[in-house]
């Protein structure tokens, strides 16, 4: 009798643990910029076989974001950044970059810090946190912004990224 009031116990615990585990909603995204990326390919270096893997040092001289739907230009990517990623010792590869840019609207500037996964010099999947000074643009200082970055073939050294924010 004792057993099966435990069970009985153990089963409302877990029906009230089914019912609070409801999936959240998939995030909806909606496409903000598409632009380039300048990448300086003959200065790319990488420093081999070290702790985590293999080291990236790609720099990125420049770049420019625009506005998808009126195709005009809505940001400079500033000179000096680098792809400084890792290619992990199971073939991925895990960009980290630091992006400064600045918006054509205000002249204003902004930062990126972007992180990710992908495949070195194929495509990334990317996640973008901004900050930026801009009254145009400083909503989406609070907004969830994810990126895509893919090379294209033939091109190498002017990737295409498109940033999405959740909608
Ligand atoms: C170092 O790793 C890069 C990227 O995987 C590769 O292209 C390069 O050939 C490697 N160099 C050596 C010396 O193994
Ligand atoms: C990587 O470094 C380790 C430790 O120094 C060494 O044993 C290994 O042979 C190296 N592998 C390559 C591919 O250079
Ligand atoms: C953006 O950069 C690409 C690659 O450097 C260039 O071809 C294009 O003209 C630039 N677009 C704008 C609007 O500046
Ligand atoms: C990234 O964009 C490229 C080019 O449009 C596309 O082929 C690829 O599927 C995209 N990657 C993801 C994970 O959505």
């Amino acid at each position: 009798m004792r057993a099966l009031t435990f069970l009985s116990l153990l089963a409302t615990f877990f029906a009230g643990a089914a019912q609070a585990a409801t999936p959240a909603a998939p995030p909806q995204f909606g496409t903000l910029f598409v632009g380039f990326l300048d990448v300086d390919l003959p200065n790319v270096e990488t420093i081999n076989n070290s702790t985590f893997g293999t080291r990236v040092y790609a720099p990125i001289t420049g770049g420019n974001l625009t506005d998808p739907t009126s195709g005009k230009l809505a940001a400079t990517v500033l000179p000096g950044s680098a792809d400084t990623g890792v290619i992990s010792n199971s073939g991925a590869f895990f960009p980290v970059v630091s992006l400064p840019l600045r918006w054509e609207v205000d002249q204003k500037l902004a930062y990126l810090h972007v992180t990710g996964i992908g495949k070195y010099f194929t495509s990334d999947l990317l996640y973008v946190h901004l900050e930026t000074a801009s009254e145009t643009y400083s909503a989406l200082n609070s907004r969830f912004l994810v990126a895509n970055l893919t090379f294209v073939e033939g091109d190498e050294s002017h990737p295409v990224l498109t940033v999405f924010g959740t909608v």
